[in-house]
């Protein structure tokens, strides 16, 4: 997590280092610094809280060409000024910002107590500018070098050094860094979004790369010291910074953003005539596709529900062994990785650090994998090479909305070319694209009547806990609408199978607990409507997201919310919409920071 931007070059670095750390906050918001190099001196200022915090206290800066700053999300040591960054060494002449974990912290530390060091903050971060300064004679580069040599975990880092105005050095192993070479000055960011606003020619560092940065240039090596070619790229991705659009927060307008969030990820794409769809980023031949044996998603969150849901259209559309994985735990359990299996990371940011360390396994043990990915450019669309941008637009609020069915259309696409190159014949592929192409429809239909989200609210803002039941498609769907409750408004809940619910957590309901079904008109709404029975038995009260004209379920629930008919595997991109809607809402009920929530970040880049 965090965000880091540096400014060197021939304008005030200040408003530019704020301007970045505002575009970079989603990554981290618990406090922010900045430090600027000005007269052979480094002056830092911190503060708990947003960058607007940190803005409007800033007394008296000086007036420096170079600087760089901070927005943090805490992992080691808790949310105060003295662990904000930067960090500086004893002297106060070395200033690091850093993303990532430093893993061997405590050893590090120790060694450095006994040269004498006192540390002002509890982070990992700050044994940095101290190691640094233990190995400075003078060359920022070696000594930065010679620094990362002794650490072990994940960083991007930005460091200044009071005696070499002219450059800012820069490192990244596992925490993404960018570096954009403007005219005349110098950006180094977390990611290419604040970038684009001074360049859009860019140098991606690599892991164990290491940079010394000017205002006109870029010297890359490689920690071991060889040489690095350093390839300039021109980045083309929308990274326009979203405005509200009148909306009261982001996260309701990108609720209502999703009908044309679906229209972008399949324009172009949906060959209506041929039954099929083109998502040329892969690269895939038919035969290709006939060579798939399984395929496994990977993802994180949000991004998991929807590979869940993809899993479940591939198994019933191309009838091929599908699975979802969450990440953090695929990667670290020694998974089996077959050749003949094609595997997605799906990640609306595409620096979510378990996806993309599940991605860097799957490689490493021989296994194909392509990116679901929705910002452009980013570290896990990168190391993929190859896959789909989804094509949301920019997500700003930290709970992910458009993104979730974006990412679940794209997989929809993938499902359609996988199940022609099988069972699924012209006549049934024309349907599947047909319904495709009306769901931008379908989903701005429910938005413009949304139902009785107000009623939903009232039964769940005040209850203590809340349990979200589905089956199948709507089991995935449940388990995103329960997510959102909890991001929003930190109310308790938890999704579950309908048909796992007689197995343990209907020992929770009591009279008046909020039980929330999923029951979408498909094969499993009679089993559905048995367990709304069996929840109603005990005292609970009933909400049902249910298809529109499906009045026996409806006359079942205590709130009825309806939802446009469509077939069962694409009834999640409908089904989830209430739910979001009721998050929304109930978090606004509750008070809550929508597009900010305690303790999240939008981007999640550290195990
Ligand atoms: C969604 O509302 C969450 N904020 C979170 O679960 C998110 O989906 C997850 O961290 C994965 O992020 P990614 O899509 O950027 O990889």
């Amino acid at each position: 997590m965090c965000g880091i931007f540096g400014y060197i070059g021939s304008k005030k670095a200040l408003p530019r280092l704020m301007e970045g750390l505002h575009r970079l906050e989603y990554r981290g918001y618990d406090s922010a610094g900045v430090a600027l190099l000005h007269d052979g001196r480094i002056w830092t200022h911190r503060r708990v809280g947003r960058v607007i915090q940190l803005e409007r206290t800033l007394n008296e800066p000086p007036d420096s060409r170079t600087g760089i700053a901070h927005t943090r999300w805490a992992t080691h040591g808790g949310i105060t000024e003295d662990n904000a960054h930067p960090h500086l060494d004893t002297e106060g002449r070395i200033a690091v910002v850093h993303n990532g974990i430093i893993e061997n912290m405590t050893t590090l530390r120790a060694q450095l107590e006994k040269e004498g060091v006192v540390f002002r903050s509890e982070t990992d971060s700050e044994v940095l500018p101290h190691l640094i300064r233990h190995f400075y004679r003078g060359n920022p580069l070696e000594a930065v070098n010679s620094a990362l040599q002794e650490v072990r975990g994940s960083y991007g880092i930005a460091v200044l050094f009071a005696d070499h105005p002219d450059c800012i050095v820069a490192a990244r192993n596992g925490s993404p860094l960018v570096v954009g070479l403007g005219d005349g000055e110098t950006v180094i960011a977390s990611d290419p979004q604040p970038v684009v606003a001074h360049t859009r020619r860019v140098v991606y560092l690599e892991d164990r790369e290491i940079a010394l940065v000017t205002a006109d240039d870029i010297e890359l090596q490689r920690l071991d010291g060889t040489a690095v070619n350093t390839e300039v790229e021109v980045i083309s991705g929308d990274y326009d910074v979203a405005d509200q659009r009148g909306y009261p927060h982001f996260m309701l307008k990108e609720i209502h953003e999703q009908p044309e969030a679906i229209e972008r990820c399949l324009r172009g794409r949906i060959q209506e005539e041929e039954g099929n769809a083109r998502l040329g980023g892969l690269n895939m031949t038919p035969r290709d596709l006939l060579q798939v044996n399984s395929v496994t998603n990977v993802a994180c969150g949000t991004a998991y529900h929807a590979g869940l849901v993809g899993a479940m259209a591939i198994e019933a559309l191309a009838r091929i062994p599908a699975r979802a994985e969450i990440a953090s735990e695929y990667r670290h359990r020694r998974p089996i990785v077959s050749p003949d299996t094609l595997f997605f990371a799906i990640s609306q940011s595409g620096e979510t650090a378990d996806t993309l360390g599940a991605v860097q396994e799957i490689r490493l043990k021989g296994g194909h994998c392509m990116g679901v990915v929705n910002v452009v450019g980013s570290t896990i669309a990168r190391e993929c090479g190859a896959g789909t941008y989804v094509y949301a637009g920019p997500e700003v609020a930290v709970a992910s909305t458009k993104a979730f069915t974006s990412q679940v259309t794209a997989l929809l696409l993938f499902t359609l070319m996988l199940a022609r190159t099988r069972n699924l014949s012209l006549g049934e592929g024309r349907r599947v694209a047909r319904v495709l192409k009306e769901m931008p429809s379908k989903v701005a239909e429910y938005l413009q009547r949304p139902g009785p989200i107000d009623e939903a609210t009232a039964v769940v803002r005040d209850a203590p806990y809340v349990l979200f039941l589905g089956r199948g498609f709507s089991y995935a769907a449940a388990l995103e609408g329960a997510l959102k409750l909890k991001e929003i408004a930190y109310v308790a809940c938890e999704a579950y199978p309908a048909g796992e619910m007689k197995h343990g957590p209907i020992a929770m309901l009591e009279e008046g607990t909020p039980v929330l079904v999923v029951a979408p008109r498909d094969d499993q709404r009679d089993k559905a409507i048995s367990n709304m029975k069996e929840v109603q038995a005990r005292g609970a009260r009933l909400i049902v997201v249910h298809t529109a004209g499906d009045d026996e379920v409806a006359a079942l629930a205590d709130v009825a919310i309806p939802v446009p008919p469509v077939p069962y595997w694409a009834s999640p991109l409908v089904t989830v919409l209430p739910l979001q809607l009721l998050a929304y809402q109930t978090g606004l009920a509750l008070g809550r920071d929508i597009d900010r929530p305690r303790n999240l970040a939008k981007s999640v880049t550290v195990e």
